[in-house]
């Protein structure tokens, strides 16, 4: 028996919820009222001792003890195997020599891009060469506060300064340096830095350890960004920019907001809006959720409202659907703009509150703040839950008194309520009713079959994946 299973079997999951959540019996079951989700009308919180786990009929919360532990105390996943591994009485195994030298890996690549860092900033700050840095800081009205915050640096634009720096006078070796993404090995042998002549963006976990950079060319050379490639430390759909500086803001005012670019954050913090964190120039990810998650469970995304509704309806949400597969689908390379697509939003809906904040049209939060840090307070206070948004969006173009377009209407929109648990289907599918003019009853049983249709369509592509996976490849 693994650890896991062994922790299980010396627990008793009633127990262990019974000291958070007041329990009473019900059958074979027990019932309280969720601590993930406010109510006190309906105790939906059930905790099943048979097969040791809970579930909400509320929020749909569910797990074992693990989860449980992990959510109402905020840890990780290791966090939480410690601390019910003392209390089961299970000794935890030493880790493994294999595990130990990936930990001893990834520290040594965690270094490089802290030596790395200290170095750009010491550029920025004080290197009589990094004064393009500092005209760009200044053209850009970056204070000295936030560059401190966010430990932004230069890189010069030699091609060898960085390496030479970190193998001559920090012992590190090439191969280190570029398996941390910092140098790329040319063709004919040797190696050149990776970032040159750009204002330097350092990248932290939630927990602060430095995974990688971005870096802004000061001028109109492409790409505008370039990004750590990926590493043993760094996937950028795992990371949030300004997550770490974040972090405690968003604790505090229990809501987080998620804009696009690394300027957006920065300037947020800079007038006062520390809660603010950005992707990688992705879409927002399953793992970008589940990172918010643990802070706080309402996100306002800052989305450019015009772009993100004619996108909608100009690519389909047939297609904006099947891109949001589990696995993300493909990888947008660098240059591409971040997509926030519908359909994982509105299932992300259903354990949070997702909200969407419609910007003037082109224009981003930091052209917004700067302009006038209260007209942004005002547009974040106005966001609208994500389903209203796309119900908006995906209508724009259409002509609701028009037989056909309702038709239109309502073929887009079907399968956006369809993601949508019971309870919320029934709010939305009375605003459909509005919008379309067929009877809410009606709508039920379409919402129903079109939530059907789309698994029954997942479940094939899922089972066409993994035929095509097994078939060998040609060549
Ligand atoms: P934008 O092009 O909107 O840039 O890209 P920005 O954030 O407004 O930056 P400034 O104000 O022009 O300096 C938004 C985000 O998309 C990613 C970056 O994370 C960027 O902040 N991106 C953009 C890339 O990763 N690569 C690119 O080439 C461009
Ligand atoms: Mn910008």
């Amino acid at each position: 028996m693994g650890v896991i299973d062994e922790i299980k079997t010396r627990l008793d999951i009633v127990e262990v919820i019974g000291e958070h959540v007041a329990l009473r019996k019900a059958g074979r079951a027990y019932l309280g009222f969720c601590p993930f989700h406010s109510n006190t009308r309906t105790p939906a919180f059930t905790v099943y001792p048979d097969t040791q786990s809970f579930y909400c009929f509320g929020c749909h919360a569910a797990g074992s003890v693990f989860d449980f532990v992990m959510r109402m105390q905020g840890l990780a996943f290791r966090e939480a195997l410690q601390e019910l591994a003392r209390r089961a009485g299970v000794v935890l195994q030493e880790r493994g020599t294999e595990e130990q030298a990936q930990d001893q890996h990834r520290t040594r690549l965690l270094e490089i891009n802290q030596a790395a860092a200290r170095y750009f900033h010491y550029l920025l700050l004080q290197h009589q060469r990094g004064q393009p840095g500092r005209d760009y800081v200044e053209r850009r009205d970056i204070a000295t506060p936030m560059v401190e915050l966010f430990q932004l640096g230069y890189s010069l634009e030699t091609w060898d300064n960085l390496l030479r720096y970190l193998t001559e006078r920090k012992g590190f070796a090439p191969e280190e340096i570029a398996e941390a993404g910092l140098a790329v090995r040319r063709e004919q042998g040797g190696w050149y830095d990776r970032f040159r002549g750009r204002l330097m963006f350092p990248i932290h976990t939630l927990k602060g350890e430095l995974v990688g950079f971005g870096g802004r060319a000061l001028d109109q050379t492409l790409p505008k960004y370039l990004n750590t490639p990926q590493t043993l430390l760094f996937e950028k759909s795992q990371v949030l920019y300004g997550l770490h500086q974040a972090r405690d803001a968003i604790r505090g005012a229990d809501a987080a907001v998620v804009v696009e670019g690394y300027i957006d954050v920065i300037t947020a913090h800079q007038h006062g809006f520390p809660n603010v964190v950005a992707p990688l120039g992705t879409a927002l990810t399953a793992g970008h959720v589940a990172l918010l998650k643990r802070l706080s469970r309402h996100v306002s995304l800052a989305l450019d409202a015009d772009a993100a509704g004619q996108r909608a309806t100009l690519r389909g949400i047939q297609t904006l659907q099947s891109a949001q597969e589990p696995g993300e689908g493909e990888e947008p390379g660098d240059d591409v703009r971040p997509v926030v697509t519908a359909q994982g939003l509105v299932r992300w809906e259903r354990d949070m509150t997702l909200r969407i904040i419609k910007l003037p049209a082109g224009r981003d939060p930091d052209e917004v703040i700067r302009a006038d840090p209260q007209h942004w307070r005002d547009l974040v206070a106005a966001a609208v839950p994500v389903v209203d948004f796309y119900l908006d969006a995906y209508t724009a173009d259409l002509d609701l008194s028009d037989a056909h377009h309702r038709r239109t209407a309502l073929e887009r929109l079907l399968p956006v309520v369809a993601q949508l648990d019971a309870v919320q289907r029934r709010i939305y599918v009375e605003q459909l009713e509005r919008m379309v003019g067929v009877r809410a009853e009606l709508l039920l049983g379409m919402v129903h079959e079109t939530h059907q249709r789309m698994e029954q369509e997942s479940r094939q592509r899922a089972r066409e994946r993994s035929g095509s996976a097994r078939s060998p490849s040609p060549g």
